[in-house]
Formats: C-alpha cells, structure tokens, sequence
C-alpha cells in the first residue's frame, strides 16, 4: 500500500494557515487536528471551531484525534464543522464504546480509535471490525516533538496481523514522532498512515513545499 500522510495541523505555521493548507491540498491525504481538553492530557490546542473555520478550504478529510474526558460532548459539534474522522481515545470510551462508535457513525462521520502507547490491542477487541482507523500514539499524547517508543513498534505489527487474518478494514495509523529516523522502520512493521508533524514535515524546511519533497525522500 502506497503510504499515506496526515499533517498534524497544530505544528503548522498558524500564521499561514491558508497557504500551508492551499499546498497539502495537492499532497497530502488528511488533516490531523488534534482536540485537547487541559485533563485527558495537560495541554490545550486545536477546536471544533477551527475545524469549522478551515473546512471550506479543505479538499481532503479532516482527521479530529479527540484528547478529551467526554468524546461524546464534541462529536456533533465536530460532524456539524465538517470532520471526516473522529477519532477518540480507547481510554476514554470503553464504558460506553458501540455506543460512541454508532453515534459517529450516524453523524455521517468514520470512527478511528486512538491507543495510548501503554494500551494493548486487546482493550479494543470486542469492537475493532467496526472501526475505520486505529491510530497508536507512539509517543504520549499531548505535545509534539517527544521521543520515539520503541516498543510501539510490535503494536503495530499485530495490527497488521490481525487485520490480515480477519479481513478488517480498519487503516493502520501512527501518530508521534513519524519522522525520517522512523519511517522505515514503521513501514516495516505495517503503517499505512503517519501522522506527520514538527520533525517529520514542518520542521524540515520554512517552505512547505521544499519541506514535503524533503520528507517524501526518504520513502
Ligand atoms: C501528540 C499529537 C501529535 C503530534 C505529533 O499528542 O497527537 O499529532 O503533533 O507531532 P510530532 O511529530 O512532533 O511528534
Ligand atoms: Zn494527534
């Protein structure tokens, strides 16, 4: 499978946003937009208004990864601004999961469920053939620019073994740390979408372009 990438808006220049999205329209595949709430994890970054502020110049899904207590209270805010995805943590919906799932689903929305790097497959088992996407952070959740984990490596490795044994159509994603230091050895293992942010894309260069023909070098 060709790879697929999906910028992480929060690490784009935000005095650019529209020029950045006018050159990841014609490259990339999504856009990350991660939602934080200051609890699930101690940061604050990107809105149900800022997906609805740049939606109409979007010509690819917007990904929403939900770092937030109460997924339930975002999802029709974020259907109604425009999401593609909406995609909460396991660790947050497990009380109450086919219900979650089944509200994104009928918002018109596909429903990816994120994995804390100390999360196993296993939490999500009774409900992974409904999913459309599984992410593993690979770093934990909440700031950009962490290191690595190197043990989230065989998580992927069963995710792509079970989607192969069971004919699952879930995509396998990364998020955290997909950079040219990871890439071959995420590939390897069964990504098929980075979640590409400060390291693996714009940080690499102050033009965008030259930062994304930097980035697909390595593939
Ligand atoms: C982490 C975020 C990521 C982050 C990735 O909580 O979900 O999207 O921005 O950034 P890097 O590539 O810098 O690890
Ligand atoms: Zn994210």
């Amino acid at each position: 499978m060709k790879p697929m990438f999906n910028p992480s808006l929060m690490c784009m220049d935000l005095l650019n946003i529209k020029e950045q999205i006018q050159v990841l329209n014609k490259r990339a595949d999504f856009y990350h937009v991660d939602i934080m709430d200051g609890h699930f994890v101690k940061n604050i970054t990107l809105s149900p208004d800022f997906v609805k502020a740049i939606h109409p110049i979007c010509d690819i899904p917007l990904d929403c990864h939900l770092m937030v207590t109460t997924p339930d209270d975002f999802i029709e805010p974020l259907a109604k601004a425009g999401a593609g995805f909406i995609c909460p943590h396991a660790e947050t919906i497990n009380s109450e999961a086919f219900r979650i799932i089944n509200k994104i689903h009928d918002n018109g929305c596909k429903v990816g469920v994120v994995l804390n790097p100390a999360t196993p497959v296993s939490y999500i088992k009774h409900y992974i053939h409904k999913l459309d996407k599984i992410t593993v952070m690979s770093v934990d959740p909440g700031f950009s620019g962490q290191p690595f984990i190197p043990e989230m490596l065989d998580k992927i490795r069963e995710l792509k073994q079970l989607k192969e044994e069971n004919g699952y159509h879930y995509l396998i994603e990364v998020d955290g740390s997909c950079n040219k230091r990871t890439f071959k050895q995420l590939t390897e293992a069964g990504t098929e979408v980075f979640v590409v942010g400060s390291t693996g894309l714009f940080g690499l260069d102050s033009n965008l372009e030259t930062a994304w023909d930097k980035m697909i070098a390595d593939f």
